[in-house]
Formats: structure tokens, C-alpha cells, sequence
């Protein structure tokens, strides 16, 4: 989170005047307001706000049908979320390669293409945009749905589209760490009626039961979900949040510009799917060795993604060790519809993944830097090189 204040304390202070807040009866309307507000904001048709970006993950994926007998393509550089979305679903994830952008490969997605593969899960890692041309056209090609996992990506686009949008339905975050946040919570976006019905059913489960006027104009028929509603509380920290989201985004861009102008090619960029739609939230660079990308990182204090623990496939422990639910009838790696699909997870099954995140280093940013502090970074990178 980037920048909040006293919009935010006095939303949610008139949520709590009114001393109810549950989304169906409060006054302040502030989940179905910030619901519009998504709509408006990304251009998209259909919006819901949830818990969390993990919840999101899911209720999206049930929407799309996905279940036991499912292989669902995650990249091998994601927040753990990514995969354990796909098992609290039944399917089982299969981890493909990321390329030297860091998002997932389409050479990769080809490859693992099987029969059993229903979804390919495309994750903008840190705002930086995967090559959505590619993917969409392999996922028309093979009849595959996308979701893409924004959830580190609000704000970002893809050859001006919003992250999110491009796929059949996306999920973003709005977690302490993302662009806008309150703290917890979520989002699901899409142009798709029956998607959006059914995530909604699936998401706000006992609403939809016993509330039913929300259910009346909806063609699909309800069936039993869990409780990823988000809350005015919050709902109202969000519709104050989306209102700074182009400042910040625009912030960040010119923070990376003006560095990036100071550099004036001096120092070895990592590739980008679309280097003007990222959220501008870092500076990635790569080096020929991860001796190299080591020796610059020590001298910027950046980060190297292969170090970002349980981001990186080898260190997703119960997915690794294959623990998918605590009841053994609930685990996808146990269930009779999954055996026979791809889940033999080891260290080494990504080699190009883990070299890509070796040589890469992140110098994250920040919007409020001034022109003083943007030398002062791009002096150090510069003297980082020598
Ligand atoms: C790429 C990615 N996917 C999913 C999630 C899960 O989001 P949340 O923490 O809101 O459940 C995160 C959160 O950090 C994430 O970075």
C-alpha cells in the first residue's frame, strides 16, 4: 500500500455511524458502490469485491467449471496462492516455465498442453504484464479458459488493456503489499454473465441463499459456496483506494522513467511483454551469470526473485510434498479422478525458470520519491555497474 489517509478514516467512519455493516442492508451501499467503481474503473462488465485475492482465485475457477480431473498450468514464479487455488478446487496445478520476463512461457504452455488441461493461470508478477497475445491464442487454439492472477497487477495493462481484463476472468488482490489495498481483500472482474453468476454464487453463498432478490435477475441456477463476501469496513477503504490508483500508477511510471533516463542504457534491462503498461513498481535487471546478478544485488540492496521465498515453485512446501487438504478423501493428489494427471513435483523441474530468477534483480520504487532521491537511486545503480 502506497498512499492512505483521511478519505479513508472518514469513509469508514460514516460505514460505522450507521452501525451496520452488512453489505445487503447498510446504507452507505459501499461493496456494491466499490463493485461499480471496479466496472467503471477496469471497463469490464461484470465485478465483485471478496475477501482476498485467493478467494478470488477460486471462486473464479469454480465459475469456469474447473474441479477433480483438471490439470490447471501456473507459473513456476507465483505467490503459493496461485497453486493452492487450483487444489481447494480439486484440480491439481501443473508448474510450467517462466521465460526471462519472469511470466509464464508460452513455449512453456505449449509444451504441457494435454487433454486434461482446462486453464491456464497467466500471473503478472509485481505489475509487469505476461505476453497475453501469446496465451490468448494458444488458450483459442486448444479451447482452454484464462484466468489471469492480477492480484500483484491492479493498474497495469497489456497493450492498453487493463491486466485482468484480457482473459476470459481475472483476480486481483488488494492485500497489505498490492498498489491499493485495505488491508485484506479482493477482487473478481470479467465481461462473462454466466462467469460472474456463478463466482457470485459460489463467493457470497449464504447471501445468495437467503437473500434471493440478489439472485432474481440471474440465469444461472444457485448451487451451495463458501464466504468470500467483502465488507462495508473495507468496501470503503476500497472506493477511496481506486480513486488514487491512477495518481500512484502515473507516480511510479515517472519515477521508473526518470531513472531509467539517467541510466540512459548503461545497465542491462531484464524483457518486458509491455514495458509502458507495467504499474512501474520496480526496475528488473538481468545479468548474464547469477554470480554477476549477486555482486550487483549486494551492492543496490534490490532483490533477487530466485530468493523470494514461497514465491519460487521449490519452496511452495505442501505443494511440493504433496499435502493438497488435511482430509484424504478432500486431497486432489489422492483423488481417483486425478490420478493419471501431472503432479510429480521435484526441485529441478523448472532448470529455465530457476535460471531466469537467478539472473534477475528487482530495485523496487516508490511514487512519493523526489528528484533527489530518483538521482540518488540511479547514481547508486550506476556505481553498483563499475
Ligand atoms: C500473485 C498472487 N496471487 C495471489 C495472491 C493471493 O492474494 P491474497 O493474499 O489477497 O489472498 C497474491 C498475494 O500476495 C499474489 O501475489
Amino acid at each position: 500500500m502506497y498512499r492512505i489517509g483521511q478519505e479513508e478514516i472518514q469513509a469508514v467512519k460514516e460505514v460505522i455511524e450507521t452501525k451496520d455493516f452488512f453489505k445487503v442492508n447498510n446504507s452507505c451501499k459501499a461493496v456494491w458502490g466499490f463493485e461499480e467503481d471496479m466496472k467503471k474503473y477496469f471497463g469490464a462488465n461484470y465485478a465483485s469485491f471478496t475477501t482476498s485475492g485467493t478467494g478470488a482465485l477460486i471462486s473464479a475457477l469454480i465459475a469456469l467449471g474447473i474441479g477433480p480431473g483438471d490439470e490447471v498450468l501456473v507459473p513456476a514464479y507465483t505467490y503459493i496462492a496461485t497453486a493452492m487455488a487450483v487444489l481447494a478446487t480439486g484440480a491439481v496445478p501443473v508448474v510450467t516455465e517462466v521465460d526471462a520476463t519472469l511470466s509464464i512461457d508460452p513455449a512453456d504452455i505449449e509444451r504441457k498442453i494435454t487433454p486434461n488441461v482446462k486453464c491456464i493461470i497467466p500471473v503478472h508478477m509485481n505489475g509487469r504484464p505476461c505476453n497475453m497475445k501469446a496465451i490468448t491464442e494458444i488458450a483459442k487454439k486448444h479451447n482452454i479458459f484464462v484466468l489471469e492472477d492480477a492480484c500483484q497487477a491492479v493498474g497495469s495493462s497489456y497493450n492498453g488493456k487493463f491486466c485482468g481484463t484480457i482473459g476470459d476472468i481475472g483476480a486481483f488482490s488488494f492485500n497489505f503489499f498490492k498498489i491499493i489495498s485495505c488491508g485484506e481483500g479482493g477482487g473478481v472482474i470479467t465481461n462473462d454473465q454466466k462467469l460472474y453468476e456463478r463466482s457470485c454464487i459460489y463467493h457470497d453463498a449464504s447471501a445468495i441463499a437467503f437473500f434471493g432478490e440478489q439472485m432474481k435477475d440471474f440465469s444461472e441456477q444457485g448451487f451451495c459456496g463458501t464466504e468470500y463476501r467483502g465488507n462495508e469496513l473495507l468496501a470503503a477503504v476500497m472506493r477511496c483506494q481506486i480513486q488514487k490508483l491512477d495518481g500512484i500508477v502515473a507516480d511510479l511510471r515517472k519515477v521508473k522513467k526518470e531513472i531509467l533516463s539517467i541510466l540512459d542504457g548503461r545497465l542491462p534491462l531484464a524483457p518486458d511483454n509491455d514495458a509502458d503498461g507495467d504499474t512501474g513498481n520496480l526496475i528488473a535487471f538481468r545479468f548474464e551469470t547469477q554470480e554477476e546478478a549477486q555482486a550487483f544485488n549486494a551492492k543496490i540492496g534490490g532483490m533477487i526473485p530466485l530468493e523470494c521465498d514461497r514465491h519460487v515453485y521449490v519452496s511452495w512446501t505442501p505443494i511440493m510434498e504433496k499435502r493438497g487438504a488435511l482430509h484424504p478423501l478432500m486431497d486432489p493428489f489422492r483423488m481417483p479422478a486425478n490420478q493419471g494427471l501431472r503432479h510429480n513435483y521435484t526441485p529441478d523441474m523448472c532448470p529455465q525458470s530457476l535460471e531466469h530468477l537467478g539472473r534477475t534483480v528487482y530495485l523496487f520504487l516508490h511514487p512519493d520519491w523526489d528528484r533527489e532521491e530518483i538521482a540518488k537511486q540511479a547514481q547508486k545503480l550506476l556505481s553498483a555497474c563499475n
